[in-house]
């Protein structure tokens, strides 16, 4: 636990946090009753919170308490059946605080507030500030909560969550950082990528660096190539406005793909800490190779989806969403060949991709395994392949060559497979159950480290700059894999992407 210092005598439990207030700021946004509501209600209900503690929802409109209690307990109800007295006792903890988040002088109301708010719930000053606003305002709360002393640690720990986009390029994220570090600590500062949060991410770590087996060929000697896909069949959504200012390249690939991929390739750490772990994400990070003008042409490939009728539905393309411009040039699809050079990995292409309104929802790695040196039984050798689905049907799958029953020597593909599901266990942690647990307990080991978010900014400001050239967006049509393209990428080295389905599975017959 890295806030150890700050913590009573007492020995912490390793799994429950001291008693603690969250304030989520925007509070009156989706992500509050969408996501982080249900989160701590679910940490609620087993029993996974404090003895004590309270949430403190903060924003522009105008809620009571009551009104704020009333609308989180909808939306509780509308995710989930539960017990109607359970969800009393979690919603008495609930409390509302109407703020103008950007004006500093009402930021003195709300420091009376918390205080109340602490007293009631025996909560020591221990406090998360929840950043959930426009990323125009991750700069601005900082500064107003430390105008009123809110983020000074003597009288109870101060955490503050980012949330995601951290900048909007290099230069921006740097800036950000310098901001906040005015009035925060780096050991008081969690910057939040869900993607962390997940099991199956988290696992990628388990299953490398807790057997034998595979780490002995977890390099450049024994991998021909490394696929990371990250499809979504949904489009943009409500979320227009702000995606077409994005892209997939700001939403998802500079952040969520490009730490899965350096989970997949970083060093053993020493010891499961915040320091060694995040020491080794970002020396991969750092080895990325620096994309040339060459890799931008030859290597990259943006789409954007076009309208389509799939599965019996008419889907609009993405210049028809509700909050995009009619002639946007913002990619919802990227495809990336990229490497990494150090030891461990020189050589072997990273083939990363990530798209809206592609045939499924899935995440996955697959390694590819080189062939045998010398294919004894026939001409193509079957395909040594580790699937590791992140999801949905979370689980890995190795497939290998056996011989097939009969005269002769033919070989066949078959597969091992291992899912979550058949673990049985009913109360596995969503991401931001998870990641809210942690912030709490002050642990930041899942938490993305300025010096990586920094990093993987330096490494796509290439690309940043080479989209705003309009040549270079294909289209695709809604419910496809992406731009033809993004085949031929893989095609021109007599590679072929999988093509995955909503199961683990690696059969030609495919359920979307
Ligand atoms: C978010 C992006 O960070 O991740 C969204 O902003 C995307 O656009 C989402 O849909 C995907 O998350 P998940 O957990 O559904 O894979």
């Amino acid at each position: 636990m890295v806030n150890v210092k700050k913590r009573d005598n007492e020995e912490p439990s390793p799994l429950i946090p001291e008693n603690n207030t969250i304030v989520i700021f925007g509070a009156s946004g989706d992500l509050t009753h969408r996501k982080l509501i249900p989160a701590f209600y679910h940490l609620y209900v087993n029993d996974l919170l404090p003895q004590d503690f309270a949430i403190l929802g903060a924003s522009r409109t105008e809620f009571t308490d009551q009104a704020f209690r009333d609308k989180m307990k909808q939306a509780l109800l509308a995710n989930s059946e539960t017990d109607e007295a359970r969800l009393s006792g979690f919603c008495d903890h609930l409390y509302y605080q109407p703020l103008n988040t950007s004006d500093k002088t009402e930021y003195g109301v709300l420091k009376e507030r918390l205080a109340e708010v602490h007293e009631k719930h025996a909560t020591d000053g221990n406090t998360v500030y929840y950043l959930s606003t426009p990323p125009s305002l991750y700069g601005v709360i900082p500064e107003c909560l430390a105008a009123h002393g809110l983020n000074e640690e003597h009288d109870g720990w101060k955490n503050l969550i980012v949330e995601k986009p951290f900048g909007y390029d290099l230069e921006s994220a740097v800036e950000l950082d310098d901001k906040i570090h005015t009035c925060f600590k780096e050991h008081q500062i969690y910057r939040i990528d869900h993607y962390l949060g997940k099991e199956t991410v988290q696992n990628l770590l388990v299953f490398r660096f807790s057997n034998a087996l595979f780490e002995p060929l977890w390099n450049r000697n024994f991998i021909d190539h490394v696929e990371i896909t990250s499809a979504e069949f949904l489009g943009v959504e409500e979320r227009g406005g702000y995606y077409d200012t994005a892209g997939a390249m700001r939403d998802m690939f500079q952040n969520h793909l490009l730490q899965v991929l350096s989970m997949v390739a970083m060093e053993p750490p020493s010891t499961i800490n915040a320091d060694s772990m995040r020491d080794e994400t970002v020396k991969v990070m750092q080895s990325f190779r620096p994309l040339s003008e060459d890799d931008l042409k030859k290597n990259l490939i943006l789409g954007q989806y076009t309208a389509s009728d799939v599965r019996g539905q008419h889907l609009p393309g993405y210049r028809e969403e509700h909050g995009v411009a009619e002639d946007s040039r913002t990619e919802t699809y990227v495809g990336l060949k990229m490497f990494i050079d150090n030891w461990r990995w020189n050589g072997v292409p990273f083939y990363v991709r990530t798209g809206k309104r592609l045939p499924t929802r899935v995440t996955e790695v697959v390694i590819h395994f080189k062939e045998t040196p010398h294919p004894i039984f026939s001409a193509n050798s079957p395909e040594n392949k580790l699937i590791i689905r992140i999801q949905p049907d979370e689980g890995i799958l190795m497939s290998f060559g056996l011989k097939k029953p009969g005269a002769g020597f033919e070989t066949k593909q078959v597969s091992m497979d291992f899912h979550y599901d058949d673990l049985g266990e009913a109360n596995m942690l969503t991401a931001y159950e998870r990641l809210l647990l942690d912030c709490m307990k002050g642990d930041a080991t899942l938490f993305t480290r300025s010096d990586a978010v920094q990093t993987c900014w330096k490494f796509v400001q290439p690309i940043l700059d080479f989209k705003d050239n309009s040549e270079h967006l294909f289209g695709y049509a809604s419910g496809t894999w992406g731009p033809k393209e993004a085949d031929e990428l893989l095609q021109n080295d007599g590679r072929d992407w999988r093509f995955p389905c909503k199961n683990l599975t690696d059969t030609d017959y495919c359920e979307l």
